[in-house]
This record gives C-alpha cells, structure tokens and sequence, in this order.
C-alpha cells in the first residue's frame, strides 16, 4: 500500500471506529478518546527555562583567490548531551548539531566548500537564495560521502535570513530532523544604514525552532497514527538547546525566527501578549514595520521581529494553538493544538536604549504581477503536486529568464501544505482573493497554504540560464516533499527549450 492510500486507509479506519464509538459508546469510544486526547502537545507552564540559549557562531571565512569569501562546511555525524548525563547521536555541520551562520554581504562573491564526511550521500540547498541551479544544492547536487562540492555565486539579493540544509530526494526529513541545518545572514548598504538592532547573538538572536523527540540515544523520527503532516516531536530545541532563556541588555531585541521543524507550524507570540514589530520575511525586510501580538510559520519560514522588554523582566515566547483552516481531525493530528514555550527573555536590571524603529525599511523588490506573461497553476495533494509524484529526470516547467509569471497556488487536501519555490523571492498577491495579511506583504520563498485555499504569487527568474539543471518546488513540510510533492522548472534563454536532467545527482 502506499502511504497515500494508508493514510486514506487510516482516516477512513478512525472514522470507521468513531461511528462505532457512536453505536456501541464503550471500549472503541474510549481507545478513539484517548488517541485524540492524547495526541495534544502543551510544554506550557512545565518548561523551567534552565539552559542559557546557545548562539550559532558566525562562521569565518577566508578571501580566496578570485575575491570571493570562501566558508566552509563539513558534514559530519555526532552527538551531543541535550539532556544532563544522556548522549543523542546527530548530524551537524563543523560541529555536532546544526551549523554556524554564514553571513555575506550583497554583491560580494561567495563560495562554500562543503566536504561530506557522513557515512552516506547527501546534498546542502540555499534555501530563499538567488542562485544558479548548478549550486543550489537541490536533489541533482549530491555529495557522495567522503566527496566534496564547492559550489560559487554572487550575493545579489537583499538583506535577509536565509537558511541552509540539505535536500537528497526522498530523505531530506530524515537528514534535517538529524540536525543539519543553518542560517544564512545577508546584509546590505540599506540594512547596515538603519538604526535596527543588530549586533549578532546580543540584541539581534537567531531563534532556530525545531520539535524533536529523544528516545534511548537518538531521535524518535517515527510518525505516529494519524499524523498526515509528518513527524510532529514533543519537546521544542532553540538553536539546538532544549527550554532555553537569554539574556538581554538593550530595550529592543530583534529574533530571526526560522521554522527549520519537518512538519510542524508554530503559532507564535508572547505569554503576555505583548505586541511585537514584524520588520521582515522570508526574503528581507518589509517596508514598513507592522505590529502584531501573533505570528504563524509553517516549516521553512522565517520572519525577523523586534520586541520591547523593561528591565529586570522576564517574558516567554511561545506557540498557540495554529489558525489554519484545518477540520477538527486534521488540527489535532497535525500538531494544531499544541502549545508550546519555546523561549525566554530574561531583561537585565538596566537596558541600554534602543532608538525607535525607522518608518520604513526597504522598498520591495519582488514583482507585482502588472507584467506577468503567463499564469500557472498548482494543486497541492499529497499524491503530488498537479496528481504527479517528483521525477528526476522530468522536468515540469520551462521558465523563460527575465520573465514574470504567476502561480496559482490550491491546496486541494485536507491537510496542511506549505508551497516553496527555489531561486527566486515571490510577493503574495492575494489570499483566496482578498488581500494578503501582514505577515505576507513582504519578499517570501515559501507560503503556507490553507486547505480549500488559493494562493496568487507573482515571481520573476533572473536566471542565469540552464536548460539542463532544473531548480524545485515543493511543499516544504519535509515528509510531503520527500513523498513526492515536489516538482523541477528550468530557466532558459526565451525561446529556447528545457534539456535533459540526469536522474541522478553527478
Ligand atoms: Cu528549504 Cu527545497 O528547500
Ligand atoms: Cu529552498
Ligand atoms: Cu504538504
């Protein structure tokens, strides 16, 4: 049976059961009870915040040859003491979860030579960055193990927090949810001019949420019944630390929040309720600051926010219960329940003052549609996306460079979908017609899409062309992806034609 038809087979089984519950109340009603009951989450009110909150170190980088700033990663299994006195084995990159931040600047030429010393293949994506398909890191770049891949690029997008991790057809869940993955800093002359808080790991903290589960001396990946979303963990990892606070020293505190969890969605905001200022998205800063007391991302997006904290307090951030139009069956199995502490902020006695935020932040530079040549659409299904599993050596769309296009996006399921493009930065344009909330006005790689819903995107591919090296899109909740729902676009020359891509990566 395939997954797809299990999981039909399992929703049709609980159905099956309630409607007995129904006829016959007692010991089928009570097993359905407590599988429902049970699979509700809450860490709230019993996380003692008792681990300072680790910062990812900025990775050094040295000036190769031709200029380019020149990082580097090497892949390699670990473990690491999460809990006092017992060991997980993981995966990191130059170290033994996660990686450090890479941080770059716009314009400036990069290259990232990564050795993968895992016992197998794997690959390392770029996710939200501009960049040829040959370096992007996706299915068709594998890194055997012991290999290497250095891939090159120029930085020619705005300031934002990227992320990066890696992408082998069919495992990138089990190779993220075993620790790799990192932030991608970029900055500009725009963002290094505003009065932002932004000296890295002090007023300005990467918050890398993760849900995982411990069992013995490794990860609990398993799925458990019912869960259409893929693994959804108990316990919540910041930046690899497990009920972590932070100390902070100024008034205003800036998160680059990234949601790097498999499958689950967060629905973020502080136990008090405080308002926060969102001041950018996926791909940069927004134009204007937006305040907001609640902030949903599904897995694979960021958002960076500024909050206000008075001295000597103390102020949780933490995930509510989701808003995302899912039934009754699918918001309790799909995490949508759970609430979650995810970090606290600990002010110091006396803060340093923090200027006010600017009135605006930076002008978009995503399209807005007016000059699109086409219209695409997309159906989201856990079958695949338009009903077509992934292939690697097909390629499904042919993008013309230079050209602007528009994605209709439908998740046409039940369950929860997120769609992500690579390469380019897209602007929502609406949201089943009306316009986008807040959260999505700005630059963004991957959106979330409700059941029954229909997202407009508009994107442009600057290229550069190549007909044989196709880029993906996919739902980005990682099980889904791995699934099949994933589909590849090359950019060529207009008028030219796709080529042919190898099936493998190499
Ligand atoms: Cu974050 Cu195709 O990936
Ligand atoms: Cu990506
Ligand atoms: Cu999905």
């Amino acid at each position: 049976m395939s997954s797809v038809s299990r999981s039909r087979w399992l929703r049709r089984l609980l159905f099956g059961v309630l409607a007995l519950a129904v006829v016959v109340p007692g010991a089928a009603g009570g097993c359905t009870a407590w599988v429902y009951t049970s699979a509700a989450v809450s860490t709230v009110g019993t996380t003692d915040f008792r681990n300072e909150l680790a910062i990812p170190p900025l990775a050094p980088s040295t000036i190769g040859p031709d200029g380019s700033r020149v990082f580097e990663l090497d892949m390699r299994s670990g473990t690491k003491e999460f809990r006092p006195g017992k060991i997980t084995e993981t995966w990191g990159f130059n170290g033994d979860y996660l990686g450090p931040t890479l941080r770059a600047r716009r314009g400036e030429r990069v290259e990232v030579r990564v050795r993968n010393q895992l016992p197998e293949a794997s690959t390392v994506h770029w996710h939200g960055m501009h960049v040829p398909a040959a370096m992007d890191g996706g299915p068709h770049q594998m890194v055997n193990a012991g290999e290497s891949w250095a891939p090159r690029w120029t930085v020619d997008q705005p300031a934002a927090t990227l992320w990066y991790h890696p992408h082998p057809h069919g495992k990138t869940e089990q190779h993220v949810r075993r620790g790799l993955a990192g932030m991608f800093v970029l900055d500009d002359e725009n963002s290094e001019s505003l009065t932002l808080p932004k000296d890295y790991g002090v007023d300005d903290l990467p918050v890398i949420v993760q849900d995982v589960k411990f069992s013995g001396s490794g990860f609990d990946n398993s799925h458990r019944i019912f869960r259409n979303a893929g693994f959804l963990g108990e316990q919540i990892l910041v930046n690899g630390t497990l009920a972590p606070y932070r100390e902070v020293g100024t008034e205003l505190v800036r998160l680059r929040l990234l949601n790097a969890s498999t499958a689950r969605i967060y629905n973020f905001g502080f136990g008090d309720d405080r308002t926060f200022a969102l001041i950018g998205t996926d791909g940069g800063l927004v134009p204007r600051p937006t305040t907001l007391d609640r902030l949903q991302l599904s897995p694979g997006e960021r958002a960076e926010i500024v909050v206000r904290v008075r001295p000597g307090e103390r102020t949780i951030l933490r995930s509510n219960p989701i808003e995302a139009g899912l039934d009754f069956w699918n918001q309790r199995f799909s995490g949508g329940d759970d609430r979650l502490d995810i970090l606290e902020l600990r002010a110091a006695a006396t803060l340093r003052p923090a200027p006010e935020l600017p009135a605006t932040l930076a002008t978009l530079e995503v399209p807005d549609g007016s000059t699109s040549v086409r219209e695409r659409h997309f159906d989201l299904n856990l079958a695949g996306i338009n009903n077509v599993p992934m292939a690697m050596d097909r390629i499904d769309l042919t993008v013309a460079r230079g050209s602007t296009e528009i994605w209709v996006v439908r998740n046409a399921d039940g369950m929860p979908h997120n769609f992500h493009v690579h390469d380019a930065q897209f602007r929502v344009l609406s949201v089943n017609g009306a316009p986008p909330g807040a959260q999505l006005t700005g630059a963004k790689d991957t959106v979330f899409v409700a059941p029954d819903s229909t997202v407009r995107l508009a994107l442009r591919f600057d290229g550069p062309a190549d007909p044989n090296t196709p880029y993906m899109y996919h739902c980005h909740l990682l099980w889904h992806e791995d699934q099949g729902m994933m589909g590849q676009f090359v950019v060529v020359e207009p008028g030219q034609s796709a080529g042919t891509p190898h099936a493998h990566g190499h």
